[in-house]
């Protein structure tokens, strides 16, 4: 008997992929209770892009989001995303810093963290796992699931050995494209499970329309997780719905014995915030079937990006072009899975190849970096031609990157001092530096007008 566990992903993930990331903690806040009654085996709610788009977009505080949420999910444990070394920014932080931001994660409420390298470079997750289980959480090490001649099942065996050895509680497998096929994920699974005796989740997006029968492969396979999302917030870009998966187990061996009914009243609830979201919002770009991720294998964030870049250049004609020059960059470049940070480099690479109409004449520094070694190791080994075209004569480190950043966060924290009200704050600033501020500047803005509005007795003065 294999009860199937589910992670409910609607408080990140799902809002990531189809809402652009603008759930507030508002809107998220009167249903967690009846989520947390559901018996889930964990609630994604904070990490990956939450943290970022909460102060840039929402004006909250991620920090305080975090602890408003646990305040009312009692029983259910709460899971974060985090990209190894780097954190939840877009490139290498010293390890003091991100043992500091994996301590506080864990402070202020998290009890699982889902931890990558989009390298699948072991050594970029070393600091984190160390941290984490420090904290006294569950460290999840993730292997980035991507489709190339050097990513077989040996290399993902080896991967999530490695994960084991370094005391990682799970280990999931993280298809960000929804690429994995379900008979291959039957093949993945059978493998990983009889190599490694930590259990297994699966994590996958339903953008060409497979997950849901992949995660069924995958549970046939004897995997012990799986994610999903509610249904209003679920499907397109975003993961199977949560009562499918449900509904198709019930009665099985791997029945997940949750109960339908309160599924149906938390979609009743989700469909209202989706529509907050959604007024005069087409949705039908990321809720179709895209078959063509198969191919190009670039994620739907991507894409967006690409066309906006083309756009600034007055260059959108070249699209088919740029998608086509996507596979090549990656190929020069040792087949980096396209996951964050990989997948904008490697976009803006292409577009910069494409519309320069020479490969390689303008690089980017991210690009030169990864070259040199300074985000780990490439999959496969760059060519000493496309080195050359791209960093000439200068040198590859091999060693693991973060050996080479010095401790920074006393630094931060004098930068950062005038803002100083919680100790969460110099990690907010450690990481977005010009969006912290912003919002250290709304804050007390906002507490300013507050406490006047309390001496004026008088809140229609003051809009909130
Ligand atoms: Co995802």
């Amino acid at each position: 008997m294999s009860k199937i566990k589910i992670t409910e992903t609607v408080l990140r993930d799902a809002h990531q992929s189809l809402l652009a990331t603008r759930m507030t903690t508002d809107e998220m806040l009167p249903i967690a209770e009846k989520l947390d009654e559901v018996g889930y085996y964990s609630l994604e709610a904070w990490g990956g892009a939450t943290f970022d788009a909460c102060m840039r977009f929402l004006d909250e505080d991620p920090w305080e989001r975090l602890r408003a949420l646990k305040k009312v999910i009692k029983k259910t444990p709460i899971q974060m995303l985090l990209r190894g070394q780097n954190i939840l920014g877009y490139k290498h932080y010293p390890d003091d810093v991100v043992t500091e931001f994996v301590m506080k994660s864990v402070e202020n409420g998290v009890d699982i963290i889902r931890i990558f390298d989009a390298l699948n470079d072991v050594r970029n997750l070393e600091t984190a796992i160390k941290a984490t289980k420090k904290a006294g959480a569950h460290a999840q090490a993730a292997i980035v699931y991507t489709i190339s001649p050097v990513h077989n099942i040996e290399h993902y065996l080896k991967v999530a050995k490695s994960f084991q050895d370094m005391g990682a509680d799970s280990i999931c497998i993280k298809d960000m494209s929804g690429i994995l096929t379900p008979y291959t994920a039957y093949d993945l699974v059978k493998a990983l499970k009889s190599t490694i005796h930590i259990p297994l989740q699966l994590h996958s997006h339903y953008t060409a329309g497979m997950a849901a029968m992949t995660y069924l492969k995958a549970i046939e396979a004897g995997v012990d997780v799986v994610d999903t999302a509610i249904s209003p917030l679920a499907l397109g870009t975003s993961q199977p719905a949560t009562e499918t998966i449900v509904a198709v187990l019930q009665n099985t061996e791997y029945d997940t014995e949750l109960d339908l009914r309160l599924l149906s009243e938390i979609a009743d609830y989700f469909k209202k915030v989706k529509s907050n979201h959604t007024k005069g919002n087409d949705l039908s770009l990321l809720m179709g079937v895209d078959t063509d991720v198969l191919h190009y294998q670039i994620p739907g964030g991507m894409l967006s990006n690409l066309i906006s870049q083309l756009k600034q250049q007055n260059a959108l004609y070249k699209y088919n072009e740029v998608l086509k020059e996507v596979p090549c960059v990656r190929e020069d470049l040792g087949y980096p899975p396209l996951v964050t940070p990989m997948s904008q480099m490697v976009g803006t690479q292409a577009v910069l190849n494409v519309i320069t109409g020479e490969k390689y004449k303008i690089v980017p520094k991210e690009i030169k970096d990864y070259v040199k070694g300074l985000y780990g190791k490439p999959p496969a080994p760059i060519s000493d031609k496309i080195r050359k075209m791209i960093i000439g004569d200068e040198d590859v480190i091999i060693e693991r990157p973060a050996n080479l950043l010095t401790p920074q966060l006393e630094n931060i924290r004098n930068e950062m001092k005038e803002y100083y009200e919680q100790e969460e704050d110099v990690l907010s600033y450690a990481l977005f530096p010009q969006v912290a501020i912003k919002f250290f500047e709304y804050r007390r803005a906002k507490k300013y007008k507050i406490d006047s509005s309390l001496v004026n007795m008088d809140d229609e003065t003051y809009p909130v």
